[in-house]
């Protein structure tokens, strides 16, 4: 019963996503592509300020952090010296009943068949590398690949990012790109994707050090999201044990967040059930940089060691179905006061303002020139500070729902008294509050609300 009402949240959550410009099938008319989404008006929007807040937190607000953006294809002895091209593979099993497929480690030792009950087969590796070939001819000679991860590449310009920009160790390298990976199970909408975004950070320290930068990445990932108004109940700090370990790491946490469908296939239903990686912070030893042959020497104490790598790693797309997940709300019967929305559902995507799409939307009261003319002259002028909306159809309670519905935190409506007393209302999202505010003042008002 419970997971029936689950599933119906994410169903309304994809439908939402569709209906309202976030998210789309890539190419739905063909039938669309598993493991492939296209973000719409909203969802760019939405995508970049995950980014922007990221990069705020993890770049910009720190002097040990630099940022890189790296190719997709480079050159594939990198690939082969990080062990992808030999490693890195899923254990798959097949049940020998319904023929599904399931990667070893998502059954966490579950020997069969999630679906059937069935009996699955032994374990048999699977490369989910993404290759390509560089130049006219198909043959191995010129075989590349799409990257996994976007890390590779930050290890590979270590030298390059520390000299031309005079970083001595601890430093960290910071990117955000997209990543690919021939997944045997995408699905759950886009919490497994086979084109995702990464936002990684590769912080290389003393390796005696490592435990306590370990410590302060895992601190700053955690409250990332807390901050950005996730719930403390929906996400927990998960430490992966023996082999969920991935082969570079000595230790990992995954900061695992409560999605309404069962993450790890096959886990245990019980107070486990939809807890799911949504990112992971790992301490990567010197696994990668030797590997790469880099070495460092510190100039000013001539300390010569390989640096260990301590490496915060979240999903983009991941980052924001949990974000959608946990703003989603729906109100019974509506909270608005007016006739017409009694007895309809309501939703608000209670998403941060940071977050939002549109920070504001302007509502003239009415079509008539002398509103709607100077409702997009205010338009205009708030354009110049934030994603705005403007919308002049259907009733003011239609509006705001529609508002609601797409997480937007503040309506302006101009109105017909607008013209005489130079003031329009403004409306909260969350609290339905509404204020009339001088013109004059809006930008400052609402900067105060929203930039601080
Ligand atoms: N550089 C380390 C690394 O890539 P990972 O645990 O494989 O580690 C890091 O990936 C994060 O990237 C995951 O926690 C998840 O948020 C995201 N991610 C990985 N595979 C994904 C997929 N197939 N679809 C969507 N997001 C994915």
């Amino acid at each position: 019963m419970e997971k029936k009402q689950e599933n119906t949240k994410m169903e309304k959550l994809i439908s939402l996503c569709k209906r309202r410009g976030f998210i789309f099938q890539s190419a739905e008319i063909y039938g669309g592509l598993q493991g492939f989404w296209d973000y719409g008006p909203l969802g760019i929007e939405l995508k970049n300020n995950i980014k922007k807040a990221w990069w705020k937190k993890f770049v910009q607000e720190r002097n040990d952090v630099v940022g890189l953006d790296s190719s997709i294809v480079t050159n594939p002895t990198v690939w082969e010296k990080s062990g992808h091209v030999g490693g890195f593979s899923d254990a798959l099993v097949e049940c020998k009943k319904c023929h599904h497929r399931f990667k070893a480690e998502d059954l966490k030792g579950n020997n069969k068949c999630p679906d059937c009950k069935g009996e699955l087969t032994e374990e048999k590796q699977f490369n989910t590398m993404f290759k390509t070939f560089i130049g006219p001819t198909e043959d191995t000679a010129s075989t590349a690949y799409l990257r996994p991860e976007t890390a590779q590449n930050i290890f590979v310009q270590f030298d390059n990012i520390r000299q031309s920009m005079r970083k001595k160790v601890p430093f960290g390298i910071a990117q955000i790109g997209k990543a690919f990976r021939n997944e045997i199970t995408p699905g759950n909408f886009i919490f497994r994707l086979r084109e995702f975004e990464q936002m990684e950070l590769e912080f290389f320290v003393n390796p005696k050090d490592d435990r306590k930068y370990f410590k302060e990445f895992v601190d700053a990932s955690y409250n990332f999201f807390i901050d950005l108004g996730i719930k403390k109940e929906n996400i927990r700090k998960y430490e992966q044990k023996g082999k969920e370990l991935a082969h570079y790491s000595k230790e990992t946490i995954d900061l695992e967040y409560n999605f309404p469908f069962s993450g790890k296939a096959g886990s245990a239903l019980g107070e486990d059930k939809g807890f799911a990686e949504l990112m992971g912070i790992a301490n990567r030893t010197d696994y990668d940089l030797k590997a790469h042959g880099i070495k460092y020497k510190d100039d000013t104490n001539k300390e010569e060691f390989v640096p260990y790598v301590i490496e915060p790693s979240a999903g983009v797309d991941r980052a924001m179905l949990a974000f959608l997940l946990d703003a989603y709300e729906e109100i019974d019967g509506g909270r608005s006061t007016t006739t017409e929305s009694n007895k309809e559902k309501e939703m608000v995507l209670r998403l941060h303002k940071d977050l939002a799409p549109y920070k504001v939307a302007v509502l003239p009261l009415s079509k008539k020139d002398e509103v709607s003319g100077p409702t997009k002259d205010l338009y205009k002028e708030l354009q110049k500070h934030w994603m705005v909306a403007y919308d002049d159809t259907s009733s003011i309670g239609r509006r705001y729902r529609r508002q609601d519905e797409i997480g937007t935190p503040y309506c302006v409506t101009y109105d017909f008294d607008s013209n005489d007393d130079k003031k329009v209302t403004v409306r909260d999202r969350d609290t339905m509050e509404q204020e009339r505010i001088p013109i004059s003042d809006l930008i400052s008002y609402l900067k105060d609300k929203l930039d601080n």
